[in-house]
């Protein structure tokens, strides 16, 4: 962790934009510090270099295969802000309901201004199946949101990522072919991973974050398995217990940890399952008292949360309530007054009535809006270093621009789409969890809540 040489109460509240922020900080005219000083360039001056670029991800490996955004054209990379934030404006105004564009909460400021939604993966996956007339779906998130999106529109409407280089490092870390090695080898301990035991249960269930490739969901489709997100993770892995022995969880390490400790499966019942290591870095003992194999992915945003920066959070502000995303590592939740989703995170600020000071341990651009919206309250990221995560970073104004004008003129740049092979099993493990639910009179509990 880099030095922290602010106290966290600096934080500027008032602007959400953590692009103003940077911007002010490579011009010294603020004293906070950047993870990196390049997040000031625009996305094409980084994205022509090898990696994810400046940014909470910069140092995972991206993959080969991964897809690479061609040029924006002069016009929209010299733009300035302004002069992109009126063409985007008057595109849609010229598509009206033909286009809905959907923003992630970790979207920078600038791009969130001008979504018809703004939310969770969940809620908005659920907003492209809710627009079955729009022609086009603009999806200002990361590629397994655009690929879940299409999953879920019609055949005919486009979905489009206006940055290809938009990716997530941590849905990276389960590449399909390292999956599909990884079972086999579990069926040299576990036999037969398809059919039954006596009782009905299969030897290992897979279930994957929705923070994966389509063809992961496939994958889990196939077998028996099923997609979670964060706020759902404990229903998901009951939905599991109940069919199978043991479960594959990936590609999240820490969101399989914390959910399986908070239902009291023990530690050393969670093997991880390392795939640049031989067998998994585990072994045949270990993987048979297994209950929870988990995969050796994480978020590089998530992972940069610590308990040092709690305690000086506690010790800064006595009172302070404490809320992470159970992306973070054990030590962190465990340290926190509690932990949940972006949306429970959101929920949680808007339903206390009190003034009250938040620390949160999530994306930056969530937390910085979060403060702007609610004045009566003090809210601060944990991590005092201004570090968005850099894949969502990639969805530059200048990008909407360019996928918006492109549609105004009849041309649909960056479409993702879903073959139908992977498609087709990649929605039963998304309805799957869709139809999942909790037992009757518990509420979906987020993963970790320790208050
Ligand atoms: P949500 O599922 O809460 O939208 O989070 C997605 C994500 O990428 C968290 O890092
Ligand atoms: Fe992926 Fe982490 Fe970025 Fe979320 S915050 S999109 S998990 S890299």
């Amino acid at each position: 962790m880099a030095a922290v040489n602010l106290t966290l109460q600096q934080r500027p509240a008032a602007d959400p934009s953590v692009d103003h922020e940077i911007q002010a900080i490579v011009a010294g005219a603020s004293a906070s510090e950047t993870c990196n000083t390049d997040l000031a360039a625009g996305p094409w001056d980084f994205d022509i270099r090898p990696g994810y670029g400046p940014g909470a991800s910069m140092g995972d490996v991206i993959p080969t295969g991964a897809p690479r955004q061609g040029e924006l054209p002069a016009a929209y990379r010299e733009a300035s802000d302004e002069e992109l934030e009126g063409r985007i404006q008057a595109a849609k105004r010229t598509l009206g309901d033909r286009v809905v564009i959907l923003g992630h909460f970790y979207q920078r400021e600038e791009v969130v201004t001008h979504a018809d939604y703004v939310g969770d993966s969940f809620q908005l996956a659920n907003a492209a199946l809710e627009h079955p007339d729009a022609e086009a779906i603009v999806f200002c998130g990361v590629h397994f949101m655009a690929e879940t999106a299409d999953l879920l529109s019609r055949p005919e409407q486009a979905v489009i990522l206006p940055n290809l280089a938009a990716g997530c490092s941590m849905a990276d870390m389960a590449d399909i072919d390292q999956v599909e090695e990884c079972w086999e080898q579990l069926a040299e301990v576990y036999g037969d991973m398809d059919t039954p035991d006596a009782e009905g249960k299969l030897p290992v269930i897979p279930v994957t974050y929705m923070n994966s490739s389509a063809a992961i969901k496939g994958f889990v489709g196939r077998h028996g398995g099923i997609v979670c997100t964060s706020s759902n993770a404990r229903t998901v892995l009951e939905w599991a217990f109940e069919r199978g022995r043991r479960v594959l969880f990936f590609p999240d390490q820490h969101l399989g940890r914390n959910t399986a400790k908070a239902m009291g499966v023990p530690l050393d019942e969670m093997p991880m399952w390392n795939p640049h290591r031989p067998f998994g870095g585990s072994d045949e003992a270990t993987l048979t008292r297994a209950r929870v194999i988990l995969w050796h992915g994480f978020c590089s945003v998530h992972r940069r949360f610590s308990v040092d920066q709690i305690t000086q959070a506690r010790a800064e502000h006595p009172g302070v309530r404490v809320i992470v995303h159970p992306e973070c590592p054990m030590p962190v939740v465990d340290a926190a007054d509690e932990s949940g989703s972006t949306d429970y995170i959101r929920k949680a600020i808007e339903a206390a009535d009190e003034p009250t000071t938040f620390a949160i341990g999530t994306e930056i651009n969530l937390v910085q809006r979060l403060a702007a919206q609610h004045p009566q309250h003090t809210i601060f990221c944990l991590d005092p270093v201004v570090c968005p995560c850099s894949t969502m970073y990639r969805i530059h104004p200048g990008y909407l621009a360019w996928v918006l004008e492109g549609l105004v003129e009849g041309r649909v740049h960056n479409r993702i789409t879903v073959p139908q092979d992977v498609a087709d099993p990649a929605r039963v493990a998304l309805e799957r969890m869709l139809a999942a639910k909790p037992p009757a009179g518990r509420l979906e509990q987020p993963a970790g809540t320790t208050s």
